[in-house]
């Protein structure tokens, strides 16, 4: 079967394209997936370029496509079932379980840069119905990740005011999923053209982050005191605008490294504004399997912005890197 793997990590070019051994038919628990789609994340990009990554590495935590094949006691998916990938195979519900991504496809195990994976049942759920693969593979990381911020975790209702950062795959997702549940979004972006199309696709504010750079007061202004949730996306050099954009009480929900992973946090405004900081990390395969439910009920779809053939996985992670994408770069395979 057709692979790409990292084979010079560190270097300008670290993909290769390479025929891999057929991984065989499904053991116990297991199943027999054919990988049609993939989308790219930032990590992913990160992950291929790192000089840490060891030389065979799969990338990519997103996939998508049929199961071929089901070994002994597996009962939920049958032969046929057109299934996404869990980030997460090892959380299941609940509480978070899981601090590091030894186990997780794509960073510590191997990923889906490749057409057919033998994998424990618990790697995929059911995709939406009527959604291709690479819709399907939308749904592993940016918009489970997007579904837990506003929905698991902020409880999101209608009338609440959603702050979202830039228009990339997570931050495109949470704007259609803020609409879905009735809140006002806020957009910002470095692009006016961007934010046009985020009006387009439901934004009821938008501001240029750098043409406006006090962008959080600008918002604490508009929103008449400040946005209930910020989908914060930046990471440590946005987190003080973040901090004034929300409402006394507000959530915080830090999900992004785009501008940096450390740096200084004005805790004395956090304290005095009683703002809640959320750090959190994709999602539970429950938390997977209630987002499609709703994308069923509701019909939404992902907005892919470009769409790349396997071959093509390094031109498409420098796409992804030069940031002129608006919601999420798809591979096809
Ligand atoms: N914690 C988690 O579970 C989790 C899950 C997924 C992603 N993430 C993180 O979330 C972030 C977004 O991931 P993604 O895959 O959605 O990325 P992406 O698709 O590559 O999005 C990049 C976009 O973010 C915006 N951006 C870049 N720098 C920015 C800045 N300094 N301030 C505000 N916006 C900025 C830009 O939008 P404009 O072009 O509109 O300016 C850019 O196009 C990344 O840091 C990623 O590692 C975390």
């Amino acid at each position: 079967m057709k692979a790409v793997v990292v084979q010079r990590p560190g270097t300008d070019k670290p993909l290769e394209v390479v025929e891999l051994p057929d991984p065989g038919q499904p053991q116990f628990g297991e199943i027999r997936v054919r990988l049609h789609g993939s989308t790219l994340n930032f990590h992913d990009s990160l992950a291929i370029r790192s000089a840490t990554t060891p030389v065979g590495h799969i990338p990519l935590a997103d996939g998508a496509g049929v199961v071929e094949a089901v070994g002994p006691g597996v009962d939920e998916l049958v032969t046929g079932d057109h299934v996404v990938a869990s980030f997460f195979p090892f959380w299941n519900d609940g509480r978070p379980t899981v601090d590091t991504f030894s186990r997780t496809p794509g960073l510590g195990l191997a990923g889906y840069a490749r057409e057919i994976v033998v994998a424990p049942a618990a790697q995929f759920v059911k995709a939406p119905r009527g959604y291709s693969h690479p819709e399907a593979a939308t749904l592993t990381v940016a918009g489970l990740t997007a579904w837990r911020a506003l929905v698991s975790d902020a409880a999101v209702t209608p009338g609440n005011q959603v702050l979202i950062m830039g228009t990339g795959g997570v931050a495109v997702f949470a704007l259609q999923f803020a609409k879905m549940l009735g809140a006002t979004a806020i957009v910002t972006s470095s692009s006016d053209a961007k934010l046009r199309r985020a009006r387009q696709l439901g934004a009821d504010h938008t501001v240029n982050y750098r043409s406006v750079p006090d962008w959080g007061r600008h918002v604490f202004d508009l929103t008449g005191g400040g946005v209930d949730v910020v989908v914060e996306l930046g990471g440590a050099a946005t987190l003080p605008q973040s901090i004034d954009a929300a409402r006394i009480g507000g959530l915080i929900s830090l999900i992004g490294i785009l501008a940096g992973v450390s740096g200084d946090v004005p805790t004395g405004t956090l304290n005095l504004k009683q703002v809640r900081l959320h750090g959190l990390v994709v999602g539970s395969r429950t938390q997977q399997q209630q987002m499609i439910r709703a994308i069923d009920a509701t019909g939404t779809r992902p907005i892919i912005d470009r769409t790349f053939a396997l071959d093509d996985l390094a031109e498409a992670t420098d796409y992804l890197s030069s940031g002129a994408h608006l919601g999420k770069v798809a591979i096809t395979f």
